[in-house]
């Protein structure tokens, strides 16, 4: 009998939090975005919870209006680099953009991760909102279509160059003093248009082959570009039809691109709110929100519009008229506030409170979240969740009291299948692109 199908979790480890003002919360360490050994703690709870993997989301430009989050925090591989001494069977997946960096480097510096941590690296492929990204690399910032453009020739070399040494390249015969078999070492000699790569590269193949690739983006073209080569895509949708919709939608066109469907899986973020009684959860949530005030909810919503001053305008009226602005940044998460706020006829304060302060399904007693997470998981809308803190004990009370319950009800693990990410996901090992493949009768 094949086994039931299980829901996957990743949580995102985001510091004091990705709401801007948690970190005055009386249960927040102010300075978790840089603190290691909260990190460490988080890394072993996520194990212990038997989660998939853990998250690093990151970002290129900051300013006085940024989150306090953003403002000091550890970058990606470096963390991710620490934690996989500190853990055995849980995925470490690092952002990384491809507007502002270099295939080759990158390559290795995923290389060496997926080697340190034994086959649980993953790379969140995103290609940076922000314009002003571009003045810290002496660079213009690339149009939005443009980057996703530039994302699949890079991610297409990146691959290349991880295949540089088949499996059973290195020798190291000390008698006969061969280390290396030159047969198995390739040289990928790119030439494209936006990228210019020798290779090989300085660093083999994991246990799980190559860094499993999930990508953040919800675009038309993101969702083109990750149903085309990710292994999973980190999206943001609100409630259960839109998830059921963009669900179908990213595996039909998994399979268009000749793939199969069950080779992108979809993992939507949600901040989950657990409380013994579903008033304990509600007083949990008013904790957190009534601790932004309104400017600092602007500024937040101002980021994802370019740093955008919404201060000019009347906060009781309709949502300004915008025009295109956003559509060069996070356009998915832009075109979708701009849409709602039309719909529902939304002011201003309406807008930014529910962007820094969000709400969410997910609140209740553990059995009530536990019975939202089922139905979608059931209804074809998720593979998996990205968890979030949406309050400061977040992972804690996940771990504690809604993992047993989906683990009762048979839908997530008791025990890992495996010490690889590819190996829990249910992900293939991609073969080498070079390597003769077994003879099929
Ligand atoms: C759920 C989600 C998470 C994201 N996380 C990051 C991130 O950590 N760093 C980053 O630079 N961009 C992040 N992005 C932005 C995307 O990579 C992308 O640049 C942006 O959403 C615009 O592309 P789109 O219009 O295809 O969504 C995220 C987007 C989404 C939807």
């Amino acid at each position: 009998m094949s086994k039931k199908r299980q829901l996957k979790l990743g949580a995102l480890l985001h510091g004091v939090g990705g709401n801007p003002a948690m970190w005055r919360h009386p249960d927040s360490q102010p300075d978790a975005s840089v603190n290691f050994e909260l990190y460490k703690k988080w890394v072993r709870k996520a194990e212990a919870g038997k989660f998939d993997l853990i998250f690093i989301a990151d970002g290129l430009y900051i300013n006085e209006k940024s989150i306090p989050h953003f403002l000091n925090r550890f970058e990606p591989i470096t963390i991710l680099s620490a934690l996989a001494a500190v853990s055995t069977h849980i995925g470490l997946v690092g952002t990384l953009s491809t507007s502002y960096s270099e295939p080759f480097t990158v390559a290795r510096q995923f290389g060496s991760l997926d080697a340190i941590s034994g086959g649980r690296a993953g790379w969140n492929v995103v290609t940076s909102p922000l314009e002003g990204s571009a003045l810290n690399y002496g660079k213009s910032h690339p149009e939005h279509d443009l980057r996703y453009k530039i994302a699949e020739e890079y991610l297409d070399v990146t691959k290349g160059l991880w295949d540089s040494w088949e499996d059973d390249a290195f020798v190291r015969d000390k008698e006969s003093g061969v280390f290396f078999d030159p047969g198995k070492l390739h040289t990928l000699n790119h030439q494209g248009e936006f990228f210019s790569v020798r290779g090989p590269l300085n660093i083999a193949r994991s246990r799980q082959g190559q860094p499993v690739i999930f990508q953040a983006g919800s675009s038309e073209v993101g969702k083109n570009y990750a149903a085309k080569v990710a292994d999973a895509i980190f999206t943001g949708q609100e409630n259960l039809e839109d998830a059921v919709r963009f669900y179908k939608e990213v595996k039909e066109r998994a399979v268009s691109h000749g793939r199969s469907k069950d080779d992108v899986l979809i993992f939507p973020g949600i901040g989950p709110i657990i409380g013994s009684t579903e008033e304990e959860a509600e007083r949990k949530y008013q904790e957190v929100a009534n601790l932004v005030t309104i400017e600092t909810a602007l500024d937040y919503l101002g980021r994802f519009f370019e740093h955008h001053d919404f201060s000019q305008y009347p906060l009781d009226e309709p949502f300004p008229d915008l025009g295109d602005l956003g559509k060069n940044s996070f356009q998915s998460g832009t075109d979708k506030i701009k849409e709602e706020a039309k719909e529902k006829n939304l002011t201003l304060r309406q807008v930014a409170l529910q962007a820094a302060t969000p709400k969410g399904h997910f609140i209740g007693t553990p059995e009530k979240v536990a019975d939202l997470i089922q139905e979608y998981f059931e209804a074809g809308a998720v593979d998996g969740f990205m968890l979030s803190a949406a309050v400061p004990s977040g992972l804690e009370d996940f771990v504690d009291h809604v993992v047993p319950v989906l683990q009762q009800r048979g839908i997530f693990r008791t025990e890992y299948e495996s010490d690889t990410l590819r190996g829990n996901l249910g992900l293939p090992v991609p073969a080498n692109r070079y390597a003769k493949q077994p003879e099929t009768v």
